[in-house]
């Protein structure tokens, strides 16, 4: 028999006024799992996680913890009995409490030492023990998250939710506490539903992601899967930008300003959709063969080219038949930045192009 799962959703859908928001999701969470809810603004994370705490009444479907109900048409458990910890991004901590008492609060089946006890132990935790007696207002944003981290995995919660815990913070601190975080998780064994719009967020953290797109699950899978497999448009643009080119498939193939790209199994005549991830656009200087990448190197013009942190962006124009010209995005690591104006060789990685039918709705 499979383990049971520490959360479970079943066709949950739910409306505002009469505004659906959220349609028929269901997904589960394993024990020690660390699921990321994912979802551009207004796709209905927050309220699914609401819904997941009792915060929100459920309207239609079935909630589960541990498999038992705590939602459906009938039971309604009220967010304090479902033994889950919170972590909202505005779950500020109590300004008049020290870091303990914060931490301590909601620990009320515990009594005095035991209670100071467990405070200090998770304060330990998450590297906060030395602050035990300040109070919130002297604590930087990195470490008032930490301590609003460590109130809610006091209890030992069956189920952590964390909504954008690390909003706020500058992206080097982000960088760090959300390293910090995972290893508190992992290490505590904590099963938990990190809801983020930040995809490189999601991929660093979690062991599997459900994406929303407007109240539906548009795909859910490890980080991988949808990176590499994703199974819309939607999909693929979520997780970086990404090229586009409009074709129309031909015997199996794609006419692009590249050379032909398979079409896999798409028939004859259909109006598609080719997306190339930057980095599967391969530059190379002109001359040197142009190696990686399959099918036959073109040539491009560099408008520009950046050096990021790790990659080299390089805006390219390349020729089109029709005689226009088409502006693409190639990233390649940053020991190679070709100057403004050069012309190079470009040849694509085809295991990282996506095809689907074209999006009507451009
Ligand atoms: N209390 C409410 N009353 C009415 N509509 C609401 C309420 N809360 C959210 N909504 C609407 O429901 C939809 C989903 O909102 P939700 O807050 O769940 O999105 P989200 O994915 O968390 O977005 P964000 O990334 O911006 O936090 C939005 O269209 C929002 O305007
Ligand atoms: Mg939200």
């Amino acid at each position: 028999m499979s383990e049971t799962a520490v959360l479970a959703l079943e066709n949950v859908s739910h409306a505002y006024d009469r505004v659906g928001v959220i349609d028929e999701v269901s997904f589960t969470v394993a024990p020690g799992e660390l699921v990321g809810l994912l979802g551009p603004s207004g796709s209905g994370k927050t309220t699914l996680l609401r819904l997941v705490a009792g915060l929100e009444g459920l309207q239609e479907g079935r909630i589960l913890i541990n498999g038992q109900p705590v939602a459906d048409g009938v039971v309604h458990v009220p967010p304090e009995k479902r033994g889950v910890g919170l972590v909202f991004q505005e779950g500020a901590l109590f300004p008049h409490l020290t870091v303990a008492e914060n931490v301590a609060f909601g620990l009320a089946g515990l009594k005095g030492a035991e209670r100071r006890g467990r405070a200090l132990e998770v304060l330990e935790q998450v590297g906060m023990a030395a602050y035990a007696g300040s109070y919130p207002h002297v604590l930087s944003g990195g470490q008032q998250q930490r301590v609003a981290l460590a109130r809610a995995l006091a209890p030992a919660p069956r189920l952590l939710l964390l909504d954008e815990p690390f909003t706020g913070l500058d992206a080097k601190l982000r960088g760090e506490i959300r390293d910090e975080t995972l290893h508190i998780l992992k290490d505590s064994g904590t099963t938990t539903l990190i809801v983020t719009h930040d995809p490189e967020e999601a991929m660093y953290m979690v062991d599997r992601i459900v994406l929303l797109s407007d109240g539906s699950i548009a795909q859910s899978g490890v980080p991988e899967e949808l990176y590499c497999h994703p199974i819309s448009t939607f999909v693929a643009e979520f997780f970086s930008s990404i090229n586009r080119i409009s074709g129309v498939v031909k015997g199996n193939s794609i006419e692009t300003p590249f050379g032909l790209v398979a079409a896999g199994e798409m028939p004859d005549g259909t109006e598609v959709d080719v997306l190339i991830r930057p980095e599967a656009v391969r530059v190379t200087p002109l001359g040197t063969g142009g190696e990686g990448g399959d099918g036959d190197a073109v040539e491009a013009r560099v408008i520009t080219a950046r050096r990021l942190r790790r990659a080299s962006y390089i805006h390219l124009c390349i020729g089109t038949f029709e005689g226009e010209h088409l502006h693409f995005h190639s990233r390649v690591p940053a020991r190679y930045l070709p100057r403004d104006d050069e012309t190079v060789n470009v040849r694509l990685d085809h295991s990282q192009i996506f095809i689907f039918p074209a999006d009507e709705a451009r």
